[in-house]
């Protein structure tokens, strides 16, 4: 059993049923990760680059341990110190890798659509580890992986999206994926920050935050990302805090058994505050935690097959 795809592009793409099979794979992966030998020889002989052209902690770590956790070999491109800088081009880059027998890329970039342009280019598995603002599917489906687990299920539940929507591929790749699952979406945010159109994928749209959390099951708080906020999007972090940070009044307003949820890195004080994200409602660290069963089972599931 595996995907229907070579790759893993993003969340649109997949359906109801590819998404329960990676999340069901996920939870196997878990129990294997909590017995004292961690690692299987799933895919022994398969070799996974990781390609960052921006930074990460969360995601490069979990992709390199989930795939030394199923026997393969891994390595790690610094950009910094390849031959990028000199001017070689993304193609030019995955190909060679792939040439040194690379079975998966997991592949970061600023631009939205880059493993989009990589996937038919390859035999290699691409799998999308965040595209500029488009998707960070991997980041969905660890989080759809934590909500079931604290609450059980996913539909039917309400779910709050807050913060810097307009940025966030966090929060695209969460909606398209909530969706699918049955859960309702409410997007809240500053309007700058929070593009109406999105109403068309069939969310609510709130730009007061009190309203918006009311009875709400799970609060997903974004970070907001300066570094791609050319312009200024609102007058200060402190008036961006007043208005839409998280504080524990705030979060009294959702469920009472309601979670909190944020893909990190957090700016403390600025979206969230710190007594929220270190408090009892908070599951940051378990997304975290479920990252790296997550990634194991979209290895697993791709499988490394050279098309
Ligand atoms: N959530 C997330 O993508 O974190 P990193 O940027 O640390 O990988």
């Amino acid at each position: 059993m595996g995907l229907k795809t070579k790759d893993l592009v993003g969340i649109k793409g997949l359906d109801r049923d590819d998404i329960e099979l990676i999340l069901e794979t996920a939870s196997g992966f878990k129990d294997v990760l909590g017995r004292d030998i961690k690692k299987v020889p799933a895919l022994r002989g398969k070799t996974t680059v990781n390609l960052f052209y921006e930074p990460s902690t969360r995601t490069r770590t979990s992709f390199e341990l989930a795939a030394k956790r199923l026997s393969t070999d891994v390595i790690n491109i610094s950009v910094s110190t390849s031959s990028i800088v000199k001017g070689e081009t993304l193609q030019d880059t995955a190909l060679t890798v792939q040439a040194l027998g690379a079975d998966f890329i997991i592949v970061r970039h600023a631009c939205s659509g880059v493993p989009h342009f990589l996937a038919p280019r390859l035999k290699a598995s691409v799998v999308n580890a965040g595209d500029g603002t488009n998707e960070h599917p991997t980041q969905a489906l660890l989080d759809l992986f934590t909500i079931r687990e604290k609450r059980g299920k996913i539909e039917g539940l309400d779910v709050a999206i807050v913060g810097d929507i307009l940025h966030s591929r966090v929060a695209k790749s969460n909606i398209y994926a909530l969706k699918k699952l049955g859960a309702r979406v409410r997007l809240i945010g500053p309007p700058t920050l929070v593009p109406r159109e999105l109403g068309e994928l069939g969310v609510e749209i709130y730009s007061d935050m009190d309203r918006g959390l009311e009875d709400v099951d799970i609060i997903m708080m974004l970070r907001i990302q300066m570094e791609r906020q050319g312009k200024g999007f609102f007058p200060s972090t402190v008036e961006y805090f007043r208005n839409w940070g998280l504080t524990k009044n705030r979060a009294d307003r959702a469920k009472k058994d309601a979670v909190v949820m944020h893909p990190g890195p957090m700016n403390r004080g600025v979206e969230i505050a710190s007594d929220v994200a270190d408090g009892k409602r908070s599951v940051i660290l378990d997304q975290v935690t479920n990252g790296l069963a997550v990634r194991m089972a979209v290895l697993y599931l791709l499988g490394g097959v050279r098309g």
